[in-house]
């Protein structure tokens, strides 16, 4: 059986990745590695926590030394690491904390899985193991030219404390690569959504705030541009290119759905409208121009055609199908955000955890 080291796990597209590969593949054991931050939720994975082919393991990235004996003690064929800070607000009044985690975390990892795969790094190649990186579109900085997308070339320039910290594990990543031969992946994707995600994002606030009729916080004047893919279609894309990528490369993915923030806010209220019975404008009328985020990225957009020519992968749901679905989804369990805004998420596992 192959062990495979998921970081991150109980986080919102982590949970996601854990799901794929703990069902479809029963011949691998699937070790979900996380710290359970704020943003770890273990109920994430409620369906598949008795699955015999997956174990939880509590541990923090910036512990070096656990780092070192977990992989001591387990003989990881590989690591799909996706454990980070994410959210970039957070990123803004706190940059210390994503250094710690994205950065010194992510080297870390890299050094335990180093120590631990030494003699089959010695052997240049590695092809027994890989170190898969989850990134973002973020480190490629903002696109001002609607024409222009990003491509795998494109210089990296991150402009926020998040995607600082983010190109700064990517850069580590591809160093590690180089001078010790880790047989390394990376991935940079577009901004995700669907079930699970933590309520301080765009989507998932919105969706919140519309079903308590809570004002709806638009940043400036809502002209900011996000290129959006369904969270499923992401953790297939990791899916394929853990098995598929070639060592030592990068790729891109994305939606190829450009939302400007208002007009996404402005379908999320009439799909709410709809599905909640209310009268149309109910929700649009809850919407509240704030003060913009500072260094407010404009527009991020990803050319993905690599991931589509080489390994196949396209997007699967159009985003008005994926949008109902996750709409679908919150509606369905309030009892998850009731949980995740009441923080009473954290107290069941806090007893079995720690
Ligand atoms: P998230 O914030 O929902 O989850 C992060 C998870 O990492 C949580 O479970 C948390 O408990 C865990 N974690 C945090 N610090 C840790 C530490 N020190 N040790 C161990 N575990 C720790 O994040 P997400 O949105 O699911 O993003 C996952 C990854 O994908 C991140 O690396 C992020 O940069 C990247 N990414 C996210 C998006 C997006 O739209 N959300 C897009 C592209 C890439
Ligand atoms: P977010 O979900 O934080 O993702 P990211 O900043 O990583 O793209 O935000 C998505 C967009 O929505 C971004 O342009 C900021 C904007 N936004 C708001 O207008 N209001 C909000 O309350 C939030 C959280 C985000």
């Amino acid at each position: 059986m192959k062990k495979i080291l998921i970081t991150g796990g109980a986080g919102f597209i982590g949970s996601h990745v854990v799901r794929r590969f703990v069902n479809q593949y029963p011949d691998y054991h699937i070790y979900n590695l996380d710290a359970l931050t704020y943003a770890g939720n273990l109920e994430n994975l409620r369906d598949v926590e008795d699955a015999a082919n997956y174990t939880f393991v509590k541990g923090d990235i910036t512990d070096a030394v656990f780092l070192d004996e977990l992989f001591a003690n387990t003989d990881f064929y590989g690591v799909v690491h996706l454990a980070a800070e994410s959210h970039v607000d957070r990123s803004i009044s706190d940059p210390l904390a994503f250094v710690v985690t994205n950065v010194i975390g992510t080297v870390n990892l890299l050094n335990a899985a180093r120590k631990a795969w030494k003699d089959d790094l010695a052997n240049r190649g590695a092809t027994n193991r890989l170190f898969y990186h989850v990134s973002t579109d973020e480190v490629y900085g903002e696109l001002h030219d609607p024409n222009e997308f990003f491509l795998e070339t494109t210089s990296y320039d991150p402009r926020s404390p998040y995607s600082a910290s983010k190109a700064s594990s990517d850069h580590f990543v591809r160093a590690y690569h180089n001078t010790y031969k880790m047989p390394v992946v990376i991935s940079n994707c577009s901004n995700n959504y669907g079930p699970n995600h933590f309520p301080e994002k765009l989507i998932p606030l919105m969706i919140h705030n519309i079903m308590q009729k809570k004002p709806l916080p638009v940043y400036g004047k809502g002209e900011n541009v996000r290129d959006w893919l369904y969270v499923e279609d992401h953790a297939r894309a990791i899916d394929t290119i853990f098995h598929r990528g070639k060592v030592g490369e990068t790729y891109n993915i994305g939606g190829h759905n450009e939302w400007k923030n208002l007009d996404l806010v402005l379908l999320l209220c009439k799909i709410m409208d709809d599905k909640l019975g209310r009268e149309p404008g109910t929700a649009e009328s809850l919407i509240t121009y704030v003060t913009d985020r500072a260094g407010h990225d404009l527009r991020y957009a990803i050319d993905a055609t690599r991931l589509k020519t080489e390994l196949g992968w396209e997007p699967s749901l159009q985003f008005e199908e994926g949008l109902e679905k996750t709409v679908d989804w919150y509606l369905e369990n309030q009892a998850w955000l009731d949980n995740v805004t009441s923080g009473n998420y954290k107290k069941y596992y806090e007893e079995m955890y720690g």
